[in-house]
């Protein structure tokens, strides 16, 4: 189920955001704490206030009663005898689906009161404790005790830091009895127990009406839509395969918007989720314990990952990077799509493919970093006579030598980047390919080939997509040239990327 928790600062607000997301969500969590004025009257009435959003005719959004205190993340301001109170009124007048409990109440002779109560008129007790800094110590027996009654649902809401907290919370979940528990992991490196919640048995997934980390009712939270559009919550089952993405920092990428809705269209049971991974280690056994099938692989890992897999496309080591892992019966096969995702859009520009469409080609590329080398690798190979430009010419020429030897090519010609590279750029002039970070948001206006002027007859080709039209790209165009804009290639390696998951499944 998909739970939205409401953090506004009055009651209507809270059904406003309710009104907005009904679509999505099975659950509402009414926070008393983050109201302005928790009036029990009002807090009470809530329940029947939902039943009314959706006109009687099908069930409304169930209901959580939480109100949480200053040490467990909440905003309660007031003492403990007014939370108990308002606690008690709201549960005495029914209604509640739910109530959120902490653990240090189950033993006090209020708790056990107002758990009476509660389960007197029908309304089920989620047993929580939360660590908004950390992972306690005592994870395993902290879960015991949560769980200790049968006909409580325990929750634990904890932070993992590093990809081995990670696994201790899939370890958790993955070897504790299957039970109603909710087990989540807050912040960046728990996402991934937030949006695969219910592949992994969860009883629910809290949500906030924004995803606006300083509006969100916690860290990691996303919106209902999300959940269950972009990673298809309400589908997910234990069988549904996974896939995901390794990088650190890695929430901001695309990838999981574009390969859920590749999964989505071509109607896969399969799931794909962001992984901010710190420890490569730690994050393979996870991967093995989620029967994790295929993953993308961003920076800062490409390089890291390579020794930990078991076999390796031909463009892998010389490439010195790999950004797809294939995993088939344990066995790990390192891809890299970006040598075909440059080519793609080459080839398509050009009107031709394979080597022949290369002959007698002479072209350039600007910068020697880490983009550089599927560039460089795969032009090389298809027997394209290169020159590599570089701010650090040194840097070019190892680059150059040793991509030159693993695919038995001609060796790189290798300038500084200047003007006196411009002669030498004209000679190699078919193709000239960017692959500096130079002309990249924000610095939009930086040209790294200011001292070149096109002839017109080059194919600019810049790896950058953010901006689309870089000052490279408009330059060349302005001059005839026809251009390439690293949108293309973006595009190109994700969807390559795409048919290399479907085809395992
Ligand atoms: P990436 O993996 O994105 O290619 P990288 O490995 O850091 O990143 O490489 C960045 C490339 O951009 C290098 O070619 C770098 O030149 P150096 O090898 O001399 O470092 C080039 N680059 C970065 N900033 C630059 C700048 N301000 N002017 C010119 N070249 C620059």
């Amino acid at each position: 189920m998909i739970c939205l928790t409401l953090t506004r600062d009055t009651i209507s607000d809270d059904l406003e955001d309710v009104r907005h997301n009904l679509d999505w969500i099975d659950l509402v969590e009414l926070r008393v704490d983050r109201l302005s004025n928790p009036d029990p009257d009002a807090v009470a009435r809530f329940p029947g206030e939902l039943a009314k959003m959706t006109g009687g005719e099908n069930a409304g959004p169930a209901s959580i009663l939480t109100v949480r205190r200053p040490a467990d993340g909440g905003s309660w301001s007031g003492s403990e005898a007014d939370r108990l109170a308002v606690l008690s009124q709201s549960i005495s007048e029914g209604g509640f689906d739910y109530l959120d409990l902490e653990l240090d109440l189950a033993e006090t002779p209020d708790g056990r009161r107002l758990a009476e109560l509660a389960r007197s008129g029908g309304t089920r007790i989620i047993r929580s404790v939360h660590n908004f800094e950390g992972m306690p110590d005592d994870l395993a027996r902290l879960y015991e005790d949560l769980s200790a009654r049968e006909d409580e649902i325990p929750k634990l809401a904890v932070t993992p830091r590093t990809s081995a907290d990670l696994l201790v919370l899939v370890g958790l979940i993955l070897d504790t009895g299957p039970r109603e528990r909710i087990i989540i992991g807050m912040g960046a490196v728990g996402f991934p127990m937030r949006v695969a919640a219910r592949r992994l048995g969860g009883y629910l997934s809290y949500a906030s009406a924004s995803s606006n980390p300083d509006v969100a009712a916690a860290p990691g939270h996303v919106t209902p839509r999300v959940l269950a559009e972009t990673y298809r919550y309400r589908e997910q089952s234990p069988e549904t395969a996974v896939f995901g993405i390794i990088g650190n920092p890695v929430l901001h990428s695309g990838s999981p918007e574009y390969h859920n809705r590749h999964f989505l269209e071509k109607n896969l049971d399969a799931v794909y989720i962001p992984f901010q991974v710190d420890d490569l280690d730690a994050f393979f056994v996870t991967a093995v314990r989620l029967d994790i099938r295929g993953l993308s692989v961003t920076v800062p890992h490409k390089e890291g990952v390579i020794p930990h897999l078991d076999e390796t496309d031909e463009s892998v080591v010389p490439v010195g990077a790999c950004n797809t892992v294939l995993i088939t019966d344990g066995r790990r096969r390192g891809l890299n799509t970006d040598v075909a995702g440059f080519l793609l859009p080459l080839e398509r520009a050009i009107g031709a493919s394979g080597p022949e469409a290369f002959d007698g080609m002479r072209a350039t590329v600007i910068g020697a970093g880490g983009a550089a080398r599927a560039v460089v690798f795969a032009l090389l190979r298809l027997g394209v006579r290169l020159c590599i430009v570089n701010r650090t010419p040194e840097r070019a020429e190892r680059m150059g030598a040793e991509i030159a030897e693993a695919v038995g090519g001609e060796q790189p010609v290798v300038a500084e980047l200047g003007p006196d590279a411009a002669s030498l750029i004209e000679e190699h002039g078919s193709l000239i390919v960017q692959t500096t970070s130079v002309g990249m948001e924000p610095e939009v206006t930086a040209d790294p080939l200011a001292f070149y002027e096109f002839r017109g007859h080059e194919i600019a080709y810049d790896l950058i997509y953010a901006p689309e039209q870089t000052r490279f790209l408009t330059r060349a165009a302005a001059a005839g040239c026809l251009t390439i804009p690293g949108t293309s290639m973006f595009e190109e390696q994700a969807l390559a990327q795409a048919a290399h998951f479907e085809h395992i499944l």
